[in-house]
Protein backbone atom coordinates (compact mmCIF):
# COMPACT_ATOMS: atom_id res chain seq x y z
CA UNK A 1 0.00 0.00 0.00
CA UNK A 2 1.48 3.09 -0.85
CA UNK A 3 -0.30 6.84 -0.36
CA UNK A 4 1.55 9.90 0.25
CA UNK A 5 1.13 11.34 3.60
CA UNK A 6 2.22 15.19 3.82
CA UNK A 7 2.17 16.43 7.18
CA UNK A 8 2.72 20.34 8.17
CA UNK A 9 5.02 20.75 5.67
CA UNK A 10 7.10 23.54 5.23
CA UNK A 11 9.66 25.00 2.73
CA UNK A 12 12.02 27.33 2.80
CA UNK A 13 14.80 28.29 0.12
CA UNK A 14 18.19 29.70 2.71
CA UNK A 15 17.04 32.67 4.40
CA UNK A 16 13.69 33.96 2.27
CA UNK A 17 10.25 33.58 3.15
CA UNK A 18 8.63 30.14 3.13
CA UNK A 19 7.25 29.27 -0.39
CA UNK A 20 4.97 26.54 1.49
CA UNK A 21 3.49 26.55 4.48
CA UNK A 22 1.28 24.02 6.54
CA UNK A 23 0.59 21.72 3.61
CA UNK A 24 -1.03 18.45 4.93
CA UNK A 25 -2.13 16.56 1.93
CA UNK A 26 -3.22 12.63 2.41
CA UNK A 27 -2.88 11.09 -0.99
CA UNK A 28 -4.43 7.73 -0.89
CA UNK A 29 -3.35 4.37 -2.34
CA UNK A 30 -4.02 3.82 -6.57
CA UNK A 31 -5.31 7.74 -6.27
CA UNK A 32 -4.99 10.37 -9.20
CA UNK A 33 -3.66 13.19 -7.16
CA UNK A 34 -3.59 16.68 -9.03
CA UNK A 35 -1.90 19.76 -7.86
CA UNK A 36 -2.60 22.59 -9.96
CA UNK A 37 -2.39 26.56 -9.05
CA UNK A 38 -0.95 29.78 -10.78
CA UNK A 39 2.81 30.06 -11.68
CA UNK A 40 5.06 30.22 -8.60
CA UNK A 41 2.65 28.83 -5.93
CA UNK A 42 5.26 25.92 -4.86
CA UNK A 43 3.63 22.73 -6.94
CA UNK A 44 7.00 21.52 -8.50
CA UNK A 45 8.83 22.38 -4.99
CA UNK A 46 6.16 19.63 -2.81
CA UNK A 47 6.36 17.31 -5.99
CA UNK A 48 10.18 17.24 -5.61
CA UNK A 49 10.22 17.32 -2.12
CA UNK A 50 8.18 13.91 -2.34
CA UNK A 51 10.82 12.88 -4.92
CA UNK A 52 13.72 13.68 -2.35
CA UNK A 53 15.18 16.05 -4.99
CA UNK A 54 14.48 18.78 -2.50
CA UNK A 55 15.17 19.27 1.40
CA UNK A 56 12.04 19.24 3.76
CA UNK A 57 12.39 22.80 5.78
CA UNK A 58 9.62 21.02 8.47
CA UNK A 59 7.22 18.29 8.59
CA UNK A 60 7.15 14.90 7.25
CA UNK A 61 6.14 12.99 4.34
CA UNK A 62 5.97 9.23 3.99
CA UNK A 63 5.14 7.14 0.70
CA UNK A 64 3.09 3.97 2.31
CA UNK A 65 3.92 3.79 5.81
CA UNK A 66 7.82 5.05 5.98
CA UNK A 67 8.50 8.82 6.53
CA UNK A 68 10.84 9.20 3.74
CA UNK A 69 12.58 12.89 4.84
CA UNK A 70 15.89 11.27 4.84
CA UNK A 71 15.57 8.44 2.55
CA UNK A 72 17.92 9.04 -0.71
CA UNK A 73 15.38 9.34 -4.16
CA UNK A 74 16.82 6.30 -5.52
CA UNK A 75 15.34 4.53 -2.51
CA UNK A 76 12.03 5.80 -2.25
CA UNK A 77 10.51 3.91 -5.28
CA UNK A 78 9.19 6.54 -7.22
CA UNK A 79 9.46 7.43 -10.94
CA UNK A 80 9.50 10.74 -12.33
CA UNK A 81 7.72 12.26 -15.82
CA UNK A 82 8.78 15.84 -16.41
CA UNK A 83 8.10 18.49 -18.79
CA UNK A 84 11.36 18.15 -20.41
CA UNK A 85 11.20 14.45 -20.97
CA UNK A 86 14.86 14.93 -20.12
CA UNK A 87 15.96 11.77 -22.23
CA UNK A 88 19.31 11.08 -23.35
CA UNK A 89 20.21 12.14 -26.68
CA UNK A 90 22.75 9.70 -27.85
CA UNK A 91 20.70 6.84 -27.24
CA UNK A 92 18.39 4.78 -28.95
CA UNK A 93 14.44 4.91 -27.25
CA UNK A 94 15.18 1.04 -26.15
CA UNK A 95 18.67 2.42 -24.31
CA UNK A 96 16.95 4.94 -23.12
CA UNK A 97 13.95 2.52 -20.98
CA UNK A 98 16.82 0.19 -20.28
CA UNK A 99 19.10 3.04 -18.50
CA UNK A 100 17.79 2.60 -14.94
CA UNK A 101 16.86 -1.13 -14.86
CA UNK A 102 20.66 -0.98 -16.05
CA UNK A 103 22.17 0.80 -13.33
CA UNK A 104 19.80 -1.23 -10.59
CA UNK A 105 21.20 -4.39 -12.92
CA UNK A 106 18.11 -5.59 -13.49
CA UNK A 107 18.75 -9.06 -15.49
CA UNK A 108 18.87 -8.96 -19.52
CA UNK A 109 15.19 -11.25 -19.93
CA UNK A 110 13.27 -9.01 -17.32
CA UNK A 111 14.67 -6.18 -19.04
CA UNK A 112 13.62 -7.17 -22.33
CA UNK A 113 10.10 -8.06 -21.24
CA UNK A 114 9.57 -4.42 -19.54
CA UNK A 115 10.66 -2.97 -22.66
CA UNK A 116 8.44 -5.00 -24.58
CA UNK A 117 5.49 -4.52 -21.87
CA UNK A 118 6.34 -0.89 -21.74
CA UNK A 119 6.71 0.02 -25.58
CA UNK A 120 3.31 -2.36 -26.09
CA UNK A 121 1.26 -0.22 -23.84
CA UNK A 122 2.52 3.13 -25.78
CA UNK A 123 2.65 2.26 -28.99
CA UNK A 124 5.93 3.02 -29.54
CA UNK A 125 7.49 -0.27 -30.71
CA UNK A 126 8.13 0.84 -33.98
CA UNK A 127 10.74 3.23 -32.64
CA UNK A 128 12.70 1.38 -30.17
CA UNK A 129 15.73 1.67 -32.07
CA UNK A 130 15.09 5.71 -32.59
CA UNK A 131 16.92 8.24 -31.03
CA UNK A 132 15.14 11.00 -29.05
CA UNK A 133 16.11 13.89 -31.71
CA UNK A 134 14.07 10.91 -34.55
CA UNK A 135 10.50 11.32 -32.71
CA UNK A 136 7.80 14.02 -32.49
CA UNK A 137 6.99 15.60 -28.93
CA UNK A 138 3.89 13.24 -28.53
CA UNK A 139 6.61 10.15 -29.16
CA UNK A 140 9.32 11.42 -26.75
CA UNK A 141 6.55 12.60 -23.83
CA UNK A 142 5.83 8.53 -24.57
CA UNK A 143 9.24 7.56 -23.98
CA UNK A 144 10.00 9.44 -20.77
CA UNK A 145 6.49 7.56 -19.70
CA UNK A 146 7.90 4.22 -20.69
CA UNK A 147 11.24 5.10 -18.58
CA UNK A 148 8.44 5.32 -15.57
CA UNK A 149 6.74 2.29 -16.48
CA UNK A 150 9.59 0.42 -16.86
CA UNK A 151 10.39 1.12 -13.08
CA UNK A 152 7.14 -0.18 -11.87
CA UNK A 153 7.05 2.26 -8.83
CA UNK A 154 4.59 2.47 -6.04
CA UNK A 155 4.05 6.22 -7.05
CA UNK A 156 3.83 8.46 -10.15
CA UNK A 157 5.36 11.96 -9.83
CA UNK A 158 4.29 14.12 -13.03
CA UNK A 159 5.58 17.81 -13.27
CA UNK A 160 3.75 19.36 -16.15
CA UNK A 161 4.72 16.55 -18.29
CA UNK A 162 2.23 18.16 -21.30
CA UNK A 163 3.22 21.67 -21.60
CA UNK A 164 5.59 21.06 -24.46
CA UNK A 165 2.54 19.53 -26.55
CA UNK A 166 0.73 21.47 -28.77
CA UNK A 167 -3.10 21.90 -27.81
CA UNK A 168 -4.31 18.77 -29.66
CA UNK A 169 -1.43 16.16 -28.41
CA UNK A 170 -2.46 17.42 -25.32
CA UNK A 171 -5.86 16.23 -25.17
CA UNK A 172 -5.13 13.52 -26.79
CA UNK A 173 -2.28 12.82 -24.40
CA UNK A 174 -4.10 13.55 -21.84
CA UNK A 175 -6.57 11.05 -22.07
CA UNK A 176 -4.21 8.22 -22.30
CA UNK A 177 -2.14 9.41 -18.91
CA UNK A 178 -5.56 9.19 -17.52
CA UNK A 179 -6.26 5.30 -18.97
CA UNK A 180 -2.66 4.65 -18.25
CA UNK A 181 -2.68 5.10 -14.71
CA UNK A 182 -6.58 3.65 -14.57
CA UNK A 183 -4.59 0.55 -15.76
CA UNK A 184 -1.33 0.23 -13.40
CA UNK A 185 -3.18 1.41 -10.42
CA UNK A 186 -0.37 3.05 -9.25
CA UNK A 187 -0.98 6.08 -6.60
CA UNK A 188 -0.22 9.38 -9.22
CA UNK A 189 0.59 12.92 -8.01
CA UNK A 190 0.48 15.36 -11.43
CA UNK A 191 1.35 19.42 -11.26
CA UNK A 192 -0.23 21.68 -13.66
CA UNK A 193 -1.05 24.77 -13.81
CA UNK A 194 -4.23 24.02 -16.18
CA UNK A 195 -7.12 23.55 -14.59
CA UNK A 196 -9.29 22.24 -17.37
CA UNK A 197 -6.25 19.56 -17.19
CA UNK A 198 -6.54 19.28 -13.22
CA UNK A 199 -10.54 18.75 -13.76
CA UNK A 200 -10.42 15.98 -16.27
CA UNK A 201 -7.79 14.05 -14.74
CA UNK A 202 -7.86 13.89 -11.38
CA UNK A 203 -9.64 11.84 -8.95
CA UNK A 204 -9.18 14.77 -6.50
CA UNK A 205 -7.21 18.06 -6.96
CA UNK A 206 -5.27 20.00 -4.54
CA UNK A 207 -5.45 23.72 -5.48
CA UNK A 208 -2.45 25.78 -4.00
CA UNK A 209 -2.08 29.61 -4.26
CA UNK A 210 1.21 31.74 -2.87
CA UNK A 211 2.56 28.46 -0.70
CA UNK A 212 -0.93 27.21 0.83
CA UNK A 213 -3.31 24.39 -0.06
CA UNK A 214 -6.63 26.02 -0.60
CA UNK A 215 -8.96 23.42 -1.02
CA UNK A 216 -8.96 19.72 -1.62
CA UNK A 217 -11.59 17.69 -3.17
CA UNK A 218 -12.65 15.88 -6.36
CA UNK A 219 -13.57 17.78 -9.61
CA UNK A 220 -17.26 18.31 -8.89
CA UNK A 221 -16.76 19.10 -5.09
CA UNK A 222 -14.29 22.20 -5.88
CA UNK A 223 -16.47 23.48 -9.01
CA UNK A 224 -19.69 22.84 -6.99
CA UNK A 225 -18.50 24.40 -3.78
CA UNK A 226 -15.64 26.49 -3.70
CA UNK A 227 -13.88 27.31 -0.53
CA UNK A 228 -12.69 30.26 -1.02
CA UNK A 229 -12.73 33.20 -3.75
CA UNK A 230 -9.50 32.19 -5.31
CA UNK A 231 -11.02 28.85 -5.80
CA UNK A 232 -14.06 30.23 -7.35
CA UNK A 233 -11.96 32.18 -9.62
CA UNK A 234 -9.58 29.47 -10.33
CA UNK A 235 -11.85 26.81 -11.33
CA UNK A 236 -13.97 27.42 -14.54
CA UNK A 237 -14.37 28.47 -17.90
CA UNK A 238 -15.18 31.06 -18.40
CA UNK A 239 -14.96 31.44 -14.74
CA UNK A 240 -17.35 32.86 -12.23
CA UNK A 241 -19.01 36.02 -12.44
CA UNK A 242 -18.63 38.25 -9.10
CA UNK A 243 -20.71 41.13 -7.70
CA UNK A 244 -20.19 42.97 -4.81
CA UNK A 245 -22.99 43.48 -2.70
CA UNK A 246 -24.23 44.94 0.71
CA UNK A 247 -26.55 42.39 2.75
CA UNK A 248 -29.73 44.05 2.91
CA UNK A 249 -31.80 43.97 6.75
CA UNK A 250 -32.14 40.79 8.00
CA UNK A 251 -30.41 38.89 5.23
CA UNK A 252 -33.14 38.72 2.93
CA UNK A 253 -31.27 40.98 0.18
CA UNK A 254 -27.93 41.67 -1.77
CA UNK A 255 -27.84 44.93 -2.97
CA UNK A 256 -25.48 45.20 -6.18
CA UNK A 257 -24.08 48.50 -7.02
CA UNK A 258 -26.73 48.93 -9.95
CA UNK A 259 -29.52 46.04 -9.09
CA UNK A 260 -30.99 44.18 -5.68
CA UNK A 261 -31.18 40.34 -5.45
CA UNK A 262 -33.15 38.27 -3.04
CA UNK A 263 -30.70 36.12 -1.06
CA UNK A 264 -30.67 32.48 -1.66
CA UNK A 265 -33.30 31.06 1.24
CA UNK A 266 -30.76 28.50 2.42
CA UNK A 267 -27.94 31.46 3.57
CA UNK A 268 -30.37 33.70 5.02
CA UNK A 269 -29.68 33.17 8.24
CA UNK A 270 -26.20 33.22 8.25
CA UNK A 271 -26.55 36.57 6.30
CA UNK A 272 -28.57 38.07 8.66
CA UNK A 273 -25.63 38.05 10.80
CA UNK A 274 -24.20 40.62 8.05
CA UNK A 275 -25.99 42.93 7.77
CA UNK A 276 -25.22 46.37 6.15
CA UNK A 277 -21.72 44.40 5.21
CA UNK A 278 -20.23 43.94 2.09
CA UNK A 279 -20.01 40.02 0.82
CA UNK A 280 -19.23 39.14 -3.22
CA UNK A 281 -21.59 36.66 -5.12
CA UNK A 282 -20.09 34.63 -6.91
CA UNK A 283 -22.75 33.00 -9.87
CA UNK A 284 -20.99 30.30 -12.47
CA UNK A 285 -22.26 31.69 -16.81
CA UNK A 286 -24.49 28.44 -16.49
CA UNK A 287 -26.72 29.77 -13.65
CA UNK A 288 -27.24 33.16 -15.63
CA UNK A 289 -29.95 31.73 -18.03
CA UNK A 290 -31.84 33.51 -21.14
CA UNK A 291 -35.22 34.20 -20.95
CA UNK A 292 -35.44 31.50 -23.76
CA UNK A 293 -34.22 28.71 -21.57
CA UNK A 294 -35.26 26.56 -18.44
CA UNK A 295 -33.64 27.18 -15.15
CA UNK A 296 -33.32 25.32 -11.98
CA UNK A 297 -34.45 26.27 -8.27
CA UNK A 298 -35.50 30.08 -7.23
CA UNK A 299 -34.83 32.89 -10.11
CA UNK A 300 -34.11 36.10 -10.40
CA UNK A 301 -34.88 38.65 -13.43
CA UNK A 302 -31.85 40.68 -14.61
CA UNK A 303 -31.36 43.11 -17.48
CA UNK A 304 -27.79 42.88 -19.27
CA UNK A 305 -26.22 45.24 -22.10
CA UNK A 306 -24.57 42.75 -24.15
CA UNK A 307 -20.50 44.01 -24.58
CA UNK A 308 -18.97 41.50 -25.90
CA UNK A 309 -20.26 37.93 -27.97
CA UNK A 310 -18.02 35.21 -28.32
CA UNK A 311 -18.44 32.40 -30.49
CA UNK A 312 -17.49 29.10 -29.90
CA UNK A 313 -19.61 26.98 -31.94
CA UNK A 314 -21.98 25.04 -29.47
CA UNK A 315 -22.74 28.09 -27.75
CA UNK A 316 -21.54 32.14 -27.52
CA UNK A 317 -20.57 33.56 -24.09
CA UNK A 318 -22.10 36.71 -23.98
CA UNK A 319 -20.61 39.42 -21.84
CA UNK A 320 -23.64 41.36 -20.43
CA UNK A 321 -22.99 44.80 -18.53
CA UNK A 322 -25.43 45.51 -15.64
CA UNK A 323 -24.22 49.00 -14.40
CA UNK A 324 -20.30 48.42 -13.41
CA UNK A 325 -21.12 45.32 -13.12
CA UNK A 326 -20.08 42.47 -16.21
CA UNK A 327 -21.75 39.33 -15.91
CA UNK A 328 -20.53 36.69 -18.66
CA UNK A 329 -23.34 33.86 -19.61
CA UNK A 330 -23.65 31.31 -22.53
CA UNK A 331 -26.66 31.90 -25.13
CA UNK A 332 -28.03 29.55 -28.37
CA UNK A 333 -25.29 30.44 -30.99
CA UNK A 334 -27.92 30.93 -33.50
CA UNK A 335 -29.91 33.37 -32.10
CA UNK A 336 -26.97 35.95 -30.69
CA UNK A 337 -27.92 39.07 -29.33
CA UNK A 338 -26.77 42.11 -31.40
CA UNK A 339 -23.73 44.12 -29.71
CA UNK A 340 -25.49 47.09 -27.38
CA UNK A 341 -28.81 45.21 -26.94
CA UNK A 342 -30.81 44.31 -23.62
CA UNK A 343 -30.71 41.17 -23.02
CA UNK A 344 -33.48 39.95 -20.24
CA UNK A 345 -31.74 36.53 -18.06
CA UNK A 346 -32.85 34.60 -14.96
CA UNK A 347 -30.64 34.41 -11.88
CA UNK A 348 -30.41 31.19 -10.71
CA UNK A 349 -30.53 32.41 -7.30
CA UNK A 350 -29.98 29.17 -5.10
CA UNK A 351 -26.92 28.54 -7.19
CA UNK A 352 -25.18 31.87 -5.87
CA UNK A 353 -21.92 30.94 -4.19
CA UNK A 354 -21.08 34.11 -1.64
CA UNK A 355 -18.10 35.26 -0.15
CA UNK A 356 -16.65 37.18 2.56
CA UNK A 357 -15.74 40.24 1.13
CA UNK A 358 -12.70 40.51 3.84
CA UNK A 359 -11.36 37.41 4.62
CA UNK A 360 -12.62 35.64 1.14
CA UNK A 361 -13.80 33.02 2.82
CA UNK A 362 -16.75 30.91 1.65
CA UNK A 363 -19.98 31.92 3.80
CA UNK A 364 -22.58 29.38 2.08
CA UNK A 365 -23.00 25.83 2.46
N1 LIG B 1 16.14 26.75 -5.85
C1 LIG B 1 15.38 27.77 -5.48
N2 LIG B 1 15.86 28.79 -4.74
C2 LIG B 1 15.10 29.80 -4.32
N3 LIG B 1 13.79 29.93 -4.63
C3 LIG B 1 13.24 28.98 -5.37
C4 LIG B 1 13.99 27.85 -5.84
N4 LIG B 1 13.15 27.05 -6.55
C5 LIG B 1 11.95 27.65 -6.53
N5 LIG B 1 11.98 28.80 -5.83
C6 LIG B 1 10.84 29.71 -5.56
O1 LIG B 1 9.84 28.95 -4.93
C7 LIG B 1 8.54 29.35 -5.38
C8 LIG B 1 7.79 28.14 -5.87
O2 LIG B 1 8.43 27.63 -7.02
P1 LIG B 1 7.90 26.35 -7.78
O3 LIG B 1 8.89 26.02 -8.85
O4 LIG B 1 7.59 25.29 -6.81
O5 LIG B 1 6.53 26.91 -8.42
P2 LIG B 1 5.51 26.21 -9.41
O6 LIG B 1 4.18 26.27 -8.74
O7 LIG B 1 6.01 24.88 -9.83
O8 LIG B 1 5.49 27.22 -10.64
P3 LIG B 1 5.45 26.94 -12.22
O9 LIG B 1 3.99 26.72 -12.57
O10 LIG B 1 5.94 28.23 -12.80
O11 LIG B 1 6.32 25.77 -12.54
C9 LIG B 1 8.78 30.42 -6.43
O12 LIG B 1 8.58 31.66 -5.85
C10 LIG B 1 10.23 30.21 -6.83
O13 LIG B 1 10.79 31.42 -7.23
MG1 LIG C 1 6.66 24.09 -11.65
Amino acid sequence: MSGVTIRAVTKRYGDNAPVLTGIDLAIQDREFMVLVGPSGCGKSTLLRMIAGLEEITSGTISIGDRVVNDVPPKDRDIAMVFQSYALYPHMSVRENLEFGMKLRKTPRAEMDRLVAEAARILGIEEYLARRPKELSGGQRQRVALGRAIVRKPAVFLFDEPLSNLDAKLRVQMRAEIKKLQHRLQVTSVYVTHDQVEAMTMGHRIAIMHQGKLQQVGTPLEVYERPSNLFVANFIGTPPMNFVRATVGDGGTSLQARGFVLPAPAACREALAARAGKIVVAGIRPENVVDASRSTRGATAPLELVADLVETLGDEVVVHGRQGEDEIAFKMDPHNPPELGARVPVQLEIDRLHLFDAETEQRIND
